[in-house]
């Protein structure tokens, strides 16, 4: 595997599912000091501190992770990634919260990073596809404009974090867990991702005006919520916390 830094790029996901489309499907771990179009999930844009300006390792952590993969089952992947960075920046398990499907949350419900997962076409075997894990971290206070909702930022519970020294944390165990998962899919990660749960046990309202009580996620990583209709398994939807 190797790194690679670059200090401006339009987006390290982008980057990597271009390389894959023209054939190159080597491992890497690709990372930058600032995106000009960072991609968050559902095509929204993903705007970190540090890309308003000259890049400062202080203020984000910007990286995607790209490998040729073939797990039995993919459900759950982004759940075991979570748990693993969470794990990485948290060890105490004090301070961080997973939000469904993809958020680093504070235990004040406040969004710390995000997480995008693509997949790019087969290339080297049968059922291998090139992921491309995409993971954004604020470390510094300096908020990045255009936010809906405040974000929260590393260095609140770690005071002298920086982008290098959190990427140091992150990297080998989530190489490493991510070939755990295609090993052995979502299972090893169930407890501890429910430990970190953000909506288990919360009124939650999903994107089609759904309401109902979330009781955790079911084997596979799916979301399950119990609404007037009953339980319902959940596997893509906006999930939003109901005020108390
Ligand atoms: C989200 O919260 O919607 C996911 C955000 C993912 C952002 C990261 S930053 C590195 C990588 N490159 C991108 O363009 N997006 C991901």
């Amino acid at each position: 595997m190797s790194v690679e830094w670059v200090p401006e790029i339009d987006s390290t996901n982008t980057e990597l599912m271009r390389r894959a489309r023209a054939g190159d499907a080597a491992p890497v771990l690709l990372v930058t000091d600032r995106q000009t179009a960072g991609r968050g999930r559902l095509g929204r844009p993903w705007q970190s501190a540090s890309d308003a300006g000259p890049g400062r390792l202080d203020e984000s952590l910007t990286f995607s992770l790209g490998l040729p993969l073939a797990p039995v089952d993919w459900s759950g992947l982004s759940l075991a990634v979570g748990a693993s960075v969470a794990d990485s920046l948290d060890p105490t398990g004090t301070q961080l919260r997973l939000k469904w499907p993809n958020d680093l949350w504070t235990v004040q419900d406040r969004k710390l990073g995000g997480i995008l997962i693509e997949t790019a076409m087969p290339h080297v075997a049968e059922a291998q596809r090139y992921v491309v894990i995409g993971i954004g971290i604020n470390i510094g206070p300096r908020p990045a404009e255009g936010l809906s909702t405040a974000p929260a930022w590393l260095q609140e519970f770690r005071p002298d974090a920086t982008a290098p020294h959190a990427l140091a944390d992150i990297a080998a165990p989530l190489v490493r867990n991510v070939l755990r998962f295609a090993a052995r899919g979502f299972a090893p990660f169930a407890q501890d991702f429910a430990a970190r749960d953000a909506l288990r046990g919360r009124v939650v309202s999903l994107s089609d005006g759904t309401i109902g009580a979330c009781e955790g996620v079911g084997p596979g990583g799916e979301l399950l919520v119990r609404t007037a209709a009953g339980l319902q398994s959940i596997t893509s939807s906006e999930v939003s916390v109901r005020p108390a």
